[in-house]
């Protein structure tokens, strides 16, 4: 047994370069394997003379001690660099952490209102949100060109025909597609989205989410309505609410109202969300207009109905005490994580 074959061995250990974990693993059978340079080292050491086994038997242990050093010295490159051996992939890392988003305040307001409304009997109905003007205007009672139209600006989407199409300006057109299909009694709410052309402010958007509803049976009275109206705003307000309504104006229903809340913030005592009234603005409504219900084939002999309808953003404004409608269209981030420990509801 020779040094230079020990040194020889240990300088092209040095030298050696693997790109893959496969060229390692050849390596180290090169060197260490049942054949390798290093094993067959340690067989022609039986043969070697006794004074000089001590001396060689250290250089070979500390040859063999590099040697796998150094392998897994250049495993480890290997598998940094990415082989082709398959991704790199270290267990032992921290995962990415999940973000978890949070419910929209208007889907929070709404799943509130549909589950309140739900209990009193009533069920979902949606439609389209391009509808045409029949749906959204003719059988709810506003004639061609009458000024009513104006009250909600329209985005059309085909005009000049005789029943453009156009985007809906209100969801009362799911309850005129309700009362064509549904037997009476009815009994449903409408959710959706809504548009109007309106400048973009605090105050009004161009794109905004309605619940409506309509209730349809023989004897429904306006003390049905207000019955109905007054147990919604306490299960939504809490239940000192009152409600007070004012005489209003809609195509579809006669007699309309507007009804307001008592301010559930300074209980009646005036405060700047109530702007020093104590009481709040919340929705639309009255009673179905009998022309309504004889369009859409209902006997208003026989049947009568309310209907009324608000805006979730309004109503969450007043929930959060948002002032400003943007927020609720602009998906900060920071705005919407204020919700994310708002109660499932
Ligand atoms: N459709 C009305 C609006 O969008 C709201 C309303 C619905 C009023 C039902 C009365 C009855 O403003």
């Amino acid at each position: 047994m020779k040094q230079q074959d020990i040194d020889r061995i240990a300088a092209s250990l040095d030298a050696l370069e693997c790109k893959t974990l496969k060229e390692v693993e050849e390596a180290r059978v090169r060197f260490l394997g049942k054949k390798g340079e290093i094993t067959a080292l340690f067989e022609e050491f039986r043969t070697v003379d006794r004074d000089q086994k001590a001396i060689f038997g250290r250089l070979l242990n500390e040859l063999k001690q590099k040697a796998q050093a150094r392998i897994e010295e250049l495993k480890g490159k290997a598998a940094d660099e990415g082989s082709s051996d398959g991704p790199k992939i270290d267990l032992s890392m921290p995962g990415d952490p999940y973000e978890l988003g949070s419910r929209h305040p208007v889907s929070i307001v709404r799943q509130e209102i549909v589950d309140i409304f739900r209990k009193f009997g009533y069920d979902v109905a949606e439609g389209p949100e391009i509808e045409d003007d029949y749906h959204v205007f003719e059988a709810l009672n506003f004639p061609a060109n009458h000024p009513a139209r104006d009250m909600q600006d329209t985005f059309f989407v085909s005009a000049g025909h005789l029943n453009p199409l156009l985007l809906r300006t209100h969801t009362s057109s799911v309850q005129v597609r309700t009362m064509e299909k549904m037997p009476v009694p009815i009994r449903v709410i409408c959710p959706g989205r809504v548009f109007r052309n309106e400048a973009i402010s605090a105050r009004a958007h161009c794109i905004f989410h309605q619940v409506e509803g309509l209730y349809i049976d023989e004897n429904v009275s306006f003390a049905d309505l207000k019955q109905a109206i007054l147990l919604f705003a306490r299960e939504m307000f809490g239940p000192d609410t009152q409600i007070r309504m004012r005489p209003s104006y809609f195509p579809f229903t006669e007699p309309s109202a507007e009804v307001d809340v008592s301010c559930n913030i300074c209980h009646g005592k005036g405060c700047n969300i109530c702007k020093g009234t104590g009481w709040l603005e919340i929705l639309g409504c009255g009673m179905v207009d009998p022309n309504v219900l004889e369009a859409s084939g209902i006997d208003s002999k026989r049947y009568s109905g309310f209907a009324f309808g608000m805006g979730l953003e309004r109503i969450a404004m007043l929930k959060w005490r948002v002032n400003d409608l943007r927020h609720y269209f602009e998906n900060d981030m920071r705005f919407l994580r204020e919700f994310a420990a708002a109660p499932e509801v």
